[in-house]
């Protein structure tokens, strides 16, 4: 049994008609450890015994009495606070954290749930840009955290394959595809193929028929035109190409690539099935669900020439997907632009009957801007999201030769800083807020950075090197009294209920925070406390303490996506 449900246990003893579940709901962390661990209003109690609840908390306290687990158990006005026996408190949790190693913190809450993440889903031919960063490493997380919460898990990358722009981009190619063009196309396509994008949408304005040629393109690739296809299916493996260096840096795998293009196949079913339902209305020749009586503007599932949208290969997807995976949650890492597309696309799920429409959930987040100007995408001026990593390997590689000249295997670990840097500042904050990448508070290593808590891993390393004693749970729980000690026991013991949280509200800041503070914690401790000391006993404990900070802080830093080097 934990404190908190020997506190709820206290309570329910004397509380006889409490039940187990209403003690905890009552229990409350104190914003300051002078209040005690744990705290149990009284206001609840004061219409029954009609007293004061601060009268209430006195006679508690009386009733209460001596309890083993409690060093202290004291009213303070309308509370109750309980004080934990320090010793007691930190042998639960050490010896709980190094049985359970990199599990401390795990949960099997997902047991045989499947639960898909859609994260990252660029669109092909298209930059992979700064922008891509936050569903990429949002989405990235969130997979990782449900995994570790038990849940069989899917990463699945939604690429953007398909639609009238493929149009656009063949009937471009065929127009103005020199050799030279289509050199260049090989040797640095994404630019490339831009720049025939743009100038398409831009010949447009003075050309009006090639919006129908474009259409016309499209059209035959829907239809498996051989030259369309293959025309199409190379701009897809030259982008597949270079997104795959960026995931490769992050480190990022997906169990599937099923995109847009994949549902192609499967539109005159959905169709046909929209039909049968009567949900579908003509609108001039197009086709259209109406929602107006939903509060959502109409969509359009079906253009005048019989080609399908972005929104009709979203209802596809989900449907295979529930067919395929019988997911427990299907979850979409998309910005919050898309809100509206997401809503409508629910709606027209639920509409069609499934029940599951509800379980399919959109994670959405603000926008990221460059110091110095935001991105723009349409004008083809765009920050590639690969400039960014290499710019911050760069960067940290000159940090590293001042700082630290000698350090072995220096490039892989300029690598792991430069990117976790990256990774950690994305992660940083809420993912609604918008926010500006700025270069030095990325880098830095002081403050609350990605480097500050891989230093502070690599400095427990370090502290694991020198110790010549076997480190085990074997040790004086009396030495883990002190404050110092004893702030970084009680940190250590809210790493679960942190990835908890973060699994419930998909935000992976609530990681971020609580091992920036765990580093923090940390190195308050090192800076007080001597830990390899010549007291054997003292310095046996402390290294289990650091033992147990380092595994946390290292399986914290995976959940996020990073790398955790062991010297810096
Ligand atoms: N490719 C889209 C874009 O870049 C994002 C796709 C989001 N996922 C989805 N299932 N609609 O805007």
């Amino acid at each position: 049994m934990g404190f908190k449900e020997k506190v709820a246990e206290i309570f329910t003893s004397i509380e006889t008609e409490l039940s187990m579940d209403d003690a905890l709901q009552l229990i409350e962390i104190p914003p300051n450890t002078d209040m005690g661990d744990y705290a149990v209003p009284c206001f609840k109690f004061a219409k029954k015994y009609r007293s004061s609840p601060a009268a209430i908390a006195n006679e508690m306290v009386k009733k209460i009495g001596a309890v083993d687990e409690f060093e202290k158990i004291e009213s303070a006005g309308p509370y109750v606070n309980f004080f934990v026996n320090k010793s007691q408190f930190a042998k639960k949790i050490l010896q709980q954290a190094f049985e359970e190693k990199e599990n401390y913190g795990s949960t099997n809450v997902g047991e045989g749930k499947t639960v898909i993440v859609e994260f990252s889903s660029p669109n092909i031919a298209k930059p992979f840009h700064i922008g891509h960063i936050r569903s990429t490493l949002i989405g990235n997380a969130i997979y990782n955290i449900y995994k570790y919460m038990g849940y069989n898990t899917v990463a699945i990358n939604h690429l953007g394959d398909y639609g009238t722009q493929f149009g656009m981009l063949i009937s471009a190619y065929k127009k103005w595809a020199t050799p030279e063009i289509i050199e260049a196309i090989e040797k640095d396509p994404i630019p490339e193929l831009l720049k025939l994008y743009v100038r398409y949408n831009k010949e447009i304005e003075t050309h009006p028929e090639y919006q129908e040629e474009a259409r016309y393109w499209f059209k035959q690739l829907e239809k498996g035109n051989e030259e369309a296809h293959e025309l199409w299916a190379w701009f897809r493996e030259v982008s597949l190409k270079e997104f795959n260096r960026v995931y490769d840096m992050f480190g990022i795998k997906f169990d599937s690539l099923a995109g847009e293009s994949f549902y192609s196949d499967k539109m005159p079913a959905i169709i046909d099935e929209l039909e049968d339902k009567c949900l579908l209305k003509d609108s001039e020749g197009a086709k259209i669900v109406e929602l107006s009586e939903y509060g959502l503007t109409d969509a359009l599932i079906q253009k005048s020439d019989g080609s399908t949208l972005y929104v009709t290969r979203d209802v596809a997807a989900a449907k295979y997907r529930k067919d395929t995976y019988d997911f427990y949650k299907n979850i979409y890492v998309v910005g919050a632009q898309q809100k509206l597309h997401f809503d409508q696309w629910r709606k027209i799920i639920d509409l069609m009957g499934y029940d599951w429409a509800y379980d399919c959930v959109h994670v959405m987040f603000g926008t990221v801007s460059l110091e110095g100007g935001a991105i723009a995408t349409r004008k083809g001026r765009v920050v590639f999201l690969e400039d960014v990593l290499n710019k911050a390997i760069e960067k940290t590689t000159e940090i590293i030769n001042e700082r630290n000249p000698n350090l072995e295997d220096r490039e892989k670990v300029a690598r792991q800083v430069g990117i976790g840097a990256v990774i950690f500042q994305e992660l940083f904050n809420n993912r609604i807020k918008d926010y500006v990448f700025s270069w030095d508070k990325t880098l830095s290593f002081e403050g609350e950075t990605g480097p500050y808590v891989q230093y502070t891993y690599a400095r427990t390393c370090s502290l694991l090197r020198k110790a010549d004693i076997e480190i085990n749970d074997d040790v004086d729980y009396s030495v883990f009294t002190g404050n110092e000690e004893f702030n970084v026991v009680r940190k250590l013991q809210g790493f679960k209920e942190a990835v908890l949280n973060a699994h419930d509200k998909y935000e992976p800041f609530m990681v971020t925070r609580y091992i920036v503070g765990l580093a923090q914690e940390f190195n308050r401790f090192y800076h007080e406390c001597p830990i390899i000391t010549d007291d054997e006993r003292v310095k046996k404990a402390r290294l289990l303490l650091t033992l147990t900070v380092n595994t946390v802080l290292k399986e914290g830093m995976k959940l996020l996506g990073m790398e955790a080097p062991e010297k810096m």
